[in-house]
């Protein structure tokens, strides 16, 4: 089924690159959010898309408006987190749906608290899933990969991949680890035909970060500190993501890219 905004079937040849007609792609966390919109935009060049998340109710939801909108839709709950879960769910998405041409590993958490009050368990808990969760589902969807000799594998970084700030350490560590993990994966699956790529979102406006917006003095540093003078929009990902999973980015390999109005760049 084709989504809403019927694609032509012939374009120039520089557009048709972005073109995503009989590819099959899983956005793990996407019932919501960043995920929810990096999924519609897949959808909206052609794409089979699914949903994932913990919660399938969420899921289903999210499923049911794309459907209603046009898109080819479907959903499969499963935690990230939980080896067994996530080798159910890829296998029922390779049987019952299709072989996963792209992966899109979206799914994180944040826990904000000072490293020296930081128990154990909530440090484990944010390793698990943005760090530990990547890899379960990049290691069985890779394996697939490797054996059909294509794949587009996409992580969702942040600007903590590459500097720290206060608050936020399991995260940094988690985040730091998935921009090398984004390496290491391009080390050893790039000679089969696997592009494995990462984007590091700035301060978006999603329910993540909304205790950041609702702090006043937090908000002002977000919109003084980054040189655009504002805040991102999710739909303003999904150049990049479109860029990195489809043929026109069958040479980029290994690169985290950096999408943050600046914040980086500056001093
Ligand atoms: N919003 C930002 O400004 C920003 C900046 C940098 C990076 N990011 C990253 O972007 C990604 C999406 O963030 P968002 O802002 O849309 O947040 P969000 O909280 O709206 O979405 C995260 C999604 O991941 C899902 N999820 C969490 N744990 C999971 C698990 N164990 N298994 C399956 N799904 C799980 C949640 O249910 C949710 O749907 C995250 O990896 C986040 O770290 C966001």
């Amino acid at each position: 089924m084709m989504g809403k905004l019927s694609l032509p079937d012939t374009l120039p040849n520089a557009l048709s690159q972005f073109v995503l007609r009989g590819k099959t792609a899983l956005v793990t966390g996407s019932y919501r959010g960043l995920g929810l919109v990096m999924a519609r935009a897949l959808a909206e060049v052609g794409a089979r898309v699914i949903l994932n998340g913990r919660n399938s109710e969420g899921v289903a939801r999210a499923v049911d408006t794309l459907v209603k909108e046009g898109f080819d839709a479907h959903g499969v709950a499963f935690d990230v987190t939980v080896e067994e879960e996530v080798e159910r769910g890829i296998a029922q998405i390779e049987q019952r749906i299709g072989g996963i041409d792209i992966l899109v590993n979206n799914a994180g958490i944040q826990r904000r608290v000072p490293l020296i009050e930081t128990p154990l368990g909530t440090w484990e808990e944010v390793l698990r899933t943005n760090l530990t969760g990547p890899f379960l589902t990049t290691r069985i969807v890779g394996k697939r990969m490797i054996e059909r000799k294509h794949g587009k594998i996409v992580h969702v970084c942040s600007l903590a991949s590459f500097v720290g700030r206060k608050g936020i350490g399991p995260y940094t560590a988690a985040k730091g680890g998935l921009k090398l993990l984004t390496q290491a994966m391009c080390a050893e699956w790039a000679e089969y035909n696997i592009q494995v790529n990462g984007i590091a979102p700035g301060f978006f406006l999603t329910d993540l970060t909304r205790p950041l917006r609702e702090n006043p003095e937090f908000n002002a540093y977000v919109e003084h500190r980054t040189p655009s003078r504002r805040w991102g929009h999710p739909s303003e990902l999904t150049g990049v993501l479109l860029l990195l999973v489809s043929p026109a980015g069958d040479f980029i390999n290994g690169q985290v890219i950096v999408v943050d109005g600046g914040i980086l760049a500056v001093m």
